[in-house]
């Protein structure tokens, strides 16, 4: 049954990963949809502005044969057909400007040569996009020759428009980051009040009768008639085992104080407890390179931390094999605590699923127990969790790293 709690919690995550593709591919399909579409528009408007603009280069054409003298461009924009958006020059057959429409140029206000400037630049670019038209005149003959050429690029709505959906997509994306980022936030806090909450309470709930317990205790210490030390003992270790549960939950559920500890008389205190309580036939060694390793660390939360990982580590090998804990500096500003053992192994997949909650393999597990570690290491202590490396049937590296203390 408990085993089926861990498949969940797999299933879980991986519709979730589903949820990310789907919301992913649907997002690049409107993206090239949209693009898509404003590009076929973009094709469609440039098809009409060059008609239009032959046609305007026509009625040039038709002007200049009729009205010879006047400013042409004038009769063409005022009688004949009116470009109030398409950029155009109008050049004689040499390519000399001879006037121009739709230029952001402020003739009242700008020096002649920054005009000319802008005109020369603007014709390039013209060039360059569009073939210019050519007009043609009749001459006394009745002949045909090239009076000029009429040059012209895309109008402002058109070349906005080109733009527009990339950026209208990067406004979108921006939010949606925007919006995934202050989501993903609202939900740690949201997690992190259900933690707080319910570490708390438990401690809380606990307090009350173990100081029952412990005034028992002491009672029956003092009582003459009860003489059997025995069961003071198991007792009392079981009342302080009780206090240590209470004081890891109270740890948790509240911002727990760091204090600059030794690392190795921390780790070696911790095994000689959990030694008697793992299987005989599990032989532990710790490895130091270095007596004085510190770290800020909250004691009990630390020795929680080692013990969940020591417990799985047992698991791991069905109660026989070896435990190596090895304790050393990963540079100047780090360190490191390795805890390896000889057991079953992970296979990839699972090694990337270990610290999610409810994540379990085991009968009776809750899939917590890393779960608890990675918050205790990353969150209290502002250091780092992980599989150093695992191989199937062979054994597995667990590595805490911790931000050294300062000598
Ligand atoms: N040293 C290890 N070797 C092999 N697999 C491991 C090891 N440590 C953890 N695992 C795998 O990761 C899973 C999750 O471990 P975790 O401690 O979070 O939960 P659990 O041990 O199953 O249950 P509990 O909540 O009781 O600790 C385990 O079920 C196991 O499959
Ligand atoms: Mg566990």
């Amino acid at each position: 049954m408990a085993s089926s709690a861990g498949n969940k919690g797999i299933r879980l995550d991986s519709s979730k990963s589903r949820l990310k593709w789907i919301v992913l591919i649907f997002s690049v399909s409107i993206s090239i949809g949209s693009i898509y579409y404003t590009n076929l528009l973009v094709q469609k408007l440039k098809e009409r502005e060059k008609q239009q603009i032959e046609l305007f280069a026509k009625t040039l054409e038709y002007t200049i044969n009729e009205e010879t003298g006047s400013n042409i461009y004038f009769i063409t924009d005022k009688i004949l057909i009116e470009n109030k958006s398409i950029p155009t020059i109008l050049t004689n057959d040499s390519g000399v400007i001879i006037d121009y429409r739709n230029i952001d140029i402020d003739s009242a206000t700008m020096p002649l040569n920054a005009i000319n400037r802008r005109l020369e630049q603007a014709l390039s670019d013209m060039r360059a996009t569009y073939d210019p038209i050519p007009v043609t005149v009749k001459d006394l003959t009745g002949e045909e020759i090239i009076y000029g050429y009429v040059n012209y690029n895309n109008s402002f709505l058109l070349s906005q428009l080109a733009y527009y959906p990339y950026i209208q997509l990067s406004v979108i994306a921006i939010f949606g980051i925007i919006a995934y980022i202050a989501f993903d936030y609202s939900k740690a806090a949201e997690q992190n009040r259900v933690w707080v909450g319910l570490a708390k309470e438990t401690a809380h709930q606990l307090g009350t009768p173990i100081s029952s317990l412990m005034a028992w205790v002491e009672f029956l210490r003092e009582d003459p008639d009860f003489n059997n030390k025995q069961i003071i003992e198991e007792l009392d270790k079981d009342v302080h085992r009780l206090q240590l549960i209470t004081e890891r939950f109270s740890s948790i559920g509240s911002i727990p104080v760091l204090n600059m500890t030794n690392i190795n008389d921390l780790v070696r205190k911790t095994m000689t407890y959990l030694r008697p309580r793992i299987s005989s036939k599990v032989e532990v060694n710790i490895h130091t390179l270095g007596d004085n390793i510190t770290a800020n660390v909250n004691a009990p939360l630390f020795e929680w931390v080692l013990e969940n990982l020591c417990k799985n580590a047992v698991d791991a090998m069905e109660g026989v094999g070896t435990i190596n804990i090895n304790i050393l500096h990963g540079s100047d500003r780090q360190v490191f605590i390795d805890v390896s053992d000889n057991g079953k192994g992970l296979s990839k997949s699972k090694a990337n699923q270990v610290f999610v909650p409810g994540f379990t393999t085991k009968k009776r597990g809750w899939g917590l127990g890393l779960t608890l570690a990675k918050r205790i290491i990353e969150t209290y202590h502002k250091g780092k969790i992980f599989v150093k490396n695992s191989e199937e049937n062979a054994g597995t590296t667990f590595r805490i790293s911790l931000p050294a203390g300062r000598h």
